[in-house]
């Protein structure tokens, strides 16, 4: 039985926090300098993935992945390759191509802050 993942809702005070986590980290691993932007990601996130990942980052169906608490680095990574064909699925190779370093940088930040709780099974 696969462990259970809810949303444990969500705080400003984290996901300024944690996006602040994040800027020092890019920083100091010497990646892309541009500081993420969480309320940009916020509305990218509305209006291009909400469908599919939703807002709370739990997948709306069944074979949509969960990317709330998602790392920044592996969001951003798993989009890149989307983009660049290095990864390849029907819908997310779309979906990749009309997104900028900006777009993924930000939408990264949000999912990544996303708090959530877990249940590990008995
Ligand atoms: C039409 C539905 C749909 C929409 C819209 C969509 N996705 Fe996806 N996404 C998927 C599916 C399905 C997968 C699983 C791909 C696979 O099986 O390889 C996925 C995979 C991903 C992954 C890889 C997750 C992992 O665990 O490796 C990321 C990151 C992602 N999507 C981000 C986004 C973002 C950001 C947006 C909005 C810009 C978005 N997606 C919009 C359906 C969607």
């Amino acid at each position: 039985m696969p462990g259970v993942l809810r949303k444990a809702g969500q705080s400003n005070h984290f996901t300024y926090g944690w996006s602040l986590a994040i800027g020092i980290c890019l920083t100091a691993f010497a990646l892309p300098a541009s500081a993420a932007d969480v309320s940009a990601g916020q509305a990218k996130v509305k209006s291009t993935c909400r469908v599919c990942h939703g807002l709370d980052g739990l997948g709306k169906m069944p074979d949509v992945p969960n990317l709330a608490g998602e790392g920044a680095i592996y969001i951003s990574k798993q989009l890149k390759a989307f983009r660049s064909g290095e990864r390849t699925h029907q819908q997310m190779s779309i979906i990749a191509q009309g997104l900028s370093d900006e777009d993924i940088t930000n939408l990264a930040a949000y999912y990544a802050a996303i708090k959530v709780t877990v249940e590990v099974p008995e």
